[in-house]
Parts: C-alpha cells; structure tokens; sequence
C-alpha cells in the first residue's frame, strides 16, 4: 500500500519539476488511418494530448528509426503528427511541409540538423504547435529563428550544441509555453532572450555551464511556474536572480554548487510551492533558511554530501510545507530540537539514510500533522532514542552494541537510559585540513544529548576554545571574540589557576567543581583522607578535558579529606615533571564527609561524570603546529618556498579524542604570534 502510494507521490513531483503531467495510464489503443502512406513508415490515428491534455484524435506518420536521409513521400495532406525521430536528416524540402495545413507536432530528434534556417526557413507552418529537436547538432539560433511558427506552444532544443542565442532568437513566439534548451552549452543567460516569450510557463535550463545568473535575468518571464536550474554549476545566487519570476511554483537546484540556501534570491519568488535543492554542497542549513515561504508544498534536502547539520529554526512558518524529505546525506549528524517550527501541515517527513544517531523528541513534538516519518538506515543509538514510538517497524537500531540489530520499535522504554550522553559524530568532521598561517579554519560539531550538552573545543595542548564560561547557556555561541582573547594570553596560561570548591558534601561522596580557562586533557584528580597519626593511600584520577566538576564518591563518612586538582600532568601525581610543577600548582581542598548512622568503610573508587547540566564534551582537533616561527605577512615571491611550511596538518579528531594521554602536551602552548584564526561552530 505504502509503495504505491509513494510510487505515485515521486510520479507527481517528477512531473510538476518537469511542468507537465503525462496522464499515467493511456487506454485508448491506435486507430487504423486508410491513406497511402510513405513506405516504411506506419500510418494510424493515434491519441494526442493538447498542452491543455484535451485529447485529440490524431493522424500520425510514423517514420521512426529508418536511417532517411530525405523525406519520405508522399506524405498524407492531413498529417496533424509527423515522426522523424532517429534518420540521418540534415536538411528539409520546406515545399513539402508547407503542403500539410494542419501538421501540429513535428518531431525531428535525434537528426543531423546543423542550422535551425534549414528547417524553419519560409516554410510556414500555422499550425503547429509542438516541435522537436533534440539531439541534433544545432550551435547558434540566430535572430527570429522561428518566425514561421507563429503558434508554437512547445520547442524543444536539448542536448544539441547551442553555445550562442540571438538576443531576439524566440522572437514570434508569442504562444510558446514551454522551453527545454538545457544540456546545451550555453555559458551566460542573456534577459533579452526572454522577452519574446511572454506566456512561457516551463523553461529547462539545465545542464548548460553557466556559472553565474544575471541579476533580474528571468523578469520577463511573470508566466513561468516551473523552472530548472539543474546541473548548471552555480556556486550562489544573487539577491535579485529570481525577480521578476510572479508566477513561479517549482524551483529545480538539482546538482549545483550551492555552498548555502540562496534565501534571500528565494524570497523573490513567495508563491514557491515546490523546491529541489537535491545535491548541492550545502553545509549547514541555517535559522531563517526557510522562513515564511508561506506557499511551500514540498521541499528536497536530498543526496549533499557536506550537510552535517539542520540548525534551530532552519525552517519557520511553512504553513503549507506537507512533505520534508532529508535524505542520503552522509554527513547529516545533528537536526536540532527546535530546527522545524511552525510547520503546522507537515505530513510525511523523510530522514532515512544520513548520519542521524538519534532523534530528539522536540523535532516531532512539533509537527502537529505528521504521519509518516522515515529514519531507517540512520546509525540510531537505542539506548537514548528519546523515547519515542513512531518508527516503523523495520528499523533497526545500531547502538549500543547489545542492542545493535533490534528493531527500534521493540526496544521498551527500560532499555533506554533516562540520561544520554553525547556522542561526537566522526561524519562531519574532516580527517585532514590544510590552514595557511593567517587564514581561517571553520570546523562544524553537533551533538544531541539528554540533557543538552555544551560544546566547546580543545586543542592537543589543552587550550580551551569554546564558549566562555559566562555564556554557557547560549547554544549557538559566537566564538570569535573569545578566541581572540584566548590566542593573546596564550602565554600568560601560567599565572591562571582554577579554584577548587566543594560545592557539596554527603556521607559518602563529595562534588567539587572547577573554573578553568584551559582544561589540559592530562588533568588529574588527587585524594586522600587524612587520619591523626595514620598513613593512608593517595588516590588519583584521570579528569576527562573540559568536564569541571566531579563526584568523589565511596568515601568515608565523618572523615576529613584533602583533594587536590593538578591541571596538565601527564603522568601519575607522583611522577610530575618538573617543568609541569613548575606551570600549574595544584589546588587543594579539605573537607569532611557527613555523619552516618553505620559508615560502611569503603574507598574504592567510582569516578563518575556528574551528568548534571554540567555534562560535557570534548573534542581535541586541533593541531596549532605553526612551524613557521618569526613567519610575517608573506610577500609574493617568497609565497611558493615557504608554501609547504605554510599548510600545516590538523590531525584527524580520532587521534586526538581527549580522553588518551597526549604526551608532552605542555610542550605546545600556543606561540604569541599565532595568526590563525579559527572560526569554531561548536
Ligand atoms: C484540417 O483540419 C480541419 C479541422 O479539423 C479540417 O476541417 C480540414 O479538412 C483539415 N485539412 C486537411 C487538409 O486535412
Ligand atoms: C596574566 O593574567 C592575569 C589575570 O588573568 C593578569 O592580571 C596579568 O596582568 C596577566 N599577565 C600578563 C603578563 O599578561
Ligand atoms: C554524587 O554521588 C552520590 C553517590 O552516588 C549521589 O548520591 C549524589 O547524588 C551525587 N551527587 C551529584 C551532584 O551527582
């Protein structure tokens, strides 16, 4: 049932991005036509659908497919379709066609016509309506190129050669209504092609390497409702590109170069219902991407292989939008919460096939009117699927291993942690990244977690780069004044120093917390009770980077404890280097657990990550290697020798997770005269 139904659903969105629908199921059968029919071809009254799908009875010669290099003779003189489809045609006796008065459609594809003058030149044809001329050779139409067609509805020019149009080529055809000129090779749109063309309603633009749209290049066009941009190479769109275009309903990007939703040229166009932007080179899409299309049906977010992530409010107020589809996105890891709202009629909403490990229950909470929902062949995390049922049956969940080939569906809610922490996806995040000193890096990473995680970046060295503390609840921080500040007092890094607290006290645990700038990912945690005449053992623990509190727990009640935070040692307490004692004293703290009825002495250790709205993660990507020392503003000549220093390597993420020892870590403090500038979207 489902199959069909999206089987027809495709058929229809293929066919409003082409502009016609072809009635699926012909059932009226050829009817024999009694006239003398030029040989080798077939003569037969045949259905004929109008530009209007009014049907027509239509006397057809068929002469397909029969390597004619003339016309065949004689022809029928009430011929209304004529087929030439695959001969060897170049050139056309134009007395002949002026013979067949009521010739409507002439297909003459896939020929060897080189020059438009040869088919259309004092030949009128008064009626036709419809001619075809793909696949041939054609590489300019010149001025009035069709002059003698004056009722033509529909010409189609694809796949030839056309790499120059007169600015009045279509001058005459005021009725056509449908233009297929894409897989060409044009490489500029000039606006004046246009102006002949004013009810023209479908214009295929596809295919040809044009890199570039002219501001206003389409304003003559006020009829046209589909149009296709597909594979052209457009890198972005300018504010006014799409002006003018009032009529507009479906919109074709398929295979561009888009590096960002062209929402400002979008807005141009406010009775957009149908959207294509399958396989561009989007990012991110952005809050306000999509906002206030209020005419928008359909969109296609499909086969983009940079998307990592859908942010907050990427789409608002679609009060039409019905069908979502986000799919084959291999680098699609994180759709925010709140990324859909106020989509208040979306009924099917596709995400099968990306990166997603889990889904916040937010994202569905929010659509009022969803039906259909798709998440299959996504590496979904059952242990913290948000609790949430509306996946169909076949899905299957790929963490956490013991539940790995379950279908989500069956895994009940006691499975599913009531916490969940976040996982760094590997998708978005590249291997390799080559920065010159002085340029700029943007590295993306999302992670959903329960409860909201807080991102930040650390470097090998254990420079922290996220957001500072102060602005630890604003999600989407801006992290460039904080940079700035943190590379200038780079080398002031040892005269900060945390402040260990104890933030609180019970029988058997302790929480202390931390402030930290610089987070070293060898932090450590030491501890110890201390009894009047009585050695006791010193414990330590490895502090995950970024995290700034911690649960001692298993201790003593009633028992004084000192604990001590030693930032940057990379080794055990005992065995701190020099230079290491020498850059960050410990802090310390004393404290005394609470009375207990019965203490139940215990000192095994059970560090736990306080999951608290203080669950943090980490990520160390970034290698600030800047060999070139003493290395200013590069004048030209001397830019190619030192090219290679200039490319420093940042380390692929994995080898950097915090959570491993990174020797000599204190040996890369970042040098004051670091001049590249990060932008972290963290
Ligand atoms: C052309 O079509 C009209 C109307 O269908 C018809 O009356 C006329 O006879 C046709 N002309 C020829 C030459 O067949
Ligand atoms: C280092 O930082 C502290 C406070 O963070 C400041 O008071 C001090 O002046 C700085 N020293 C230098 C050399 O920048
Ligand atoms: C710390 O751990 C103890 C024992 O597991 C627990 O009872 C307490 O609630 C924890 N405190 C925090 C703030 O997580």
């Amino acid at each position: 049932m489902r199959s069909t139904l999206v089987l027809v659903q495709s058929q229809w969105l293929l066919c409003v991005f082409v502009g016609v629908c072809v009635p699926s199921v012909v059932v009226i059968h050829s009817l024999p036509w009694h006239v003398s029919c030029p040989a080798q071809c077939v003569c037969q009254i045949k259905p004929w659908f109008s530009s209007e799908s009014v049907y027509h009875e239509a006397p057809t010669v068929d002469c397909n497919d029969l390597l004619l290099t003339e016309l065949p003779l004689p022809l029928p003189q009430n011929t209304h379709t004529l087929r030439l489809q695959s001969n060897l045609l170049s050139e056309l006796e134009s007395a002949v066609l002026c013979s067949l008065p009521n010739l409507t459609e002439l297909d003459l594809s896939q020929n060897h016509f080189s020059s438009i003058r040869t088919i259309t030149q004092s030949s009128s044809l008064p009626s036709l309506l419809s001619l075809h001329l793909e696949e041939n050779r054609l590489n300019h139409l010149p001025e009035a190129s069709f002059s003698s067609l004056p009722a033509l509805q529909e010409l189609f020019l694809s796949h030839n050669s056309l790499y120059s149009l007169a600015p009045g080529a279509f001058t005459g055809l005021d009725s056509l209504l449908r233009l297929h000129i894409n897989n060409n090779r044009l490489t500029t749109i000039d606006p004046r092609w246009f102006r002949a063309l004013p009810r023209l309603e479908v214009l295929m633009l596809g295919g040809n390497p044009v890199e570039v749209l002219p501001e206003r290049g389409f304003q003559a066009l006020g009829s046209l409702r589909s149009l296709v941009l597909s594979g052209m190479g457009l890198r972005s769109l300018a504010e006014k590109a799409l002006e003018g275009l009032d009529g507009l309903e479906s919109l074709s990007f398929y295979d561009n170069l888009l590096t960002k939703v062209p929402t400002q040229a979008l807005k141009r166009v406010p009775g957009l219902k149908f959207l294509d932007l399958n396989k561009n080179r989007i990012k991110l899409v952005e809050t306000g991407d999509f906002r206030d299309m209020v005419h928008l049906k359909e969109l296609g977010l499909n086969n983009m292989e940079d998307l990592v992530s859908i942010e907050r409010a990427a789409l608002e107020n679609l009060p039409e939008l019905t069908k979502l589809e986000i799919t084959n996105n291999p680098r699609l890891s994180y759709i925010h919460p709140q990324a859909f709202l106020q989509l208040s009629r979306l009924e099917s909403l596709m995400l099968n096939s990306n990166s997603l490990s889990a889904l916040h229950r937010h994202t569905l909470l929010s659509l009022p009117s969803l039906q259909e929902v798709s998440l299959h062949s996504n590496p979904l995390r059952c242990d913290c699927l948000f609790h949430w049922a509306a996946e169909p049956q076949a899905t299957l969940c790929s963490e956490p291993p013991e539940l790995r080939a379950r279908r989500v569906k069956e895994v009940s809610t006691r499975e599913m942690a009531a916490s969940c922490l976040p996982m760094i996806p590997h998708a978005p995040l590249p291997s390799y990244v080559g920065v010159r000193e002085g340029g700029s890096l943007t590295l993306h990473c999302r992670a959903l977690a329960e409860p909201q995680p807080k991102l930040y970046w650390v470097t090998p060295s254990g420079l922290r780069l996220g957001p500072a503390p102060s602005h630890v609840s604003n999600h989407t921080p801006d992290l460039a004044p904080y940079l700035s500040r943190t590379a200038s007092e780079g080398s002031n890094h040892t005269s900060s120093q945390p402040s260990l607290d104890v933030r609180e006290v019970g029988e058997h645990y302790a929480v202390l917390s931390w402030q930290s700038g610089h987070n070293l990912p060898s932090t450590q945690l030491s501890w110890q009770a201390i009894y009047p005449n009585a050695h006791t053992p010193t414990y330590t623990t490895r502090i995950l980077a970024g995290t700034q509190s911690f649960n001692l727990t298993h201790l003593h009640a009633e028992t004084f404890y000192s604990v001590c935070l030693h930032l940057g040692s990379s080794e055990g307490v005992a065995h701190t280097s020099r230079r290491t004692r020498e850059s960050t004293k410990p802090q310390c703290v004393s404290f005394r657990t609470k009375e207990a009825p019965e203490p139940k002495p215990s000192l095994q250790l059970s560090p736990e990550l306080t999951s608290t709205a203080l669950t943090l993660l980490f990520v160390a990507v970034i290698l600030l290697l800047l060999a070139g020392q003493g290395w200013d503003t590069v004048p030209g000549e001397e830019a190619g020798k030192h090219h290679s220093a200039l490319l420093q390597w940042i380390k692929s993420h994995k080898s950097q997770i915090i959570n491993q020892k990174t020797e000599g870590s204190s040996e890369h403090q970042p040098k004051q005269s670091v001049k590249l500038s990060l932008h972290l979207d963290c």
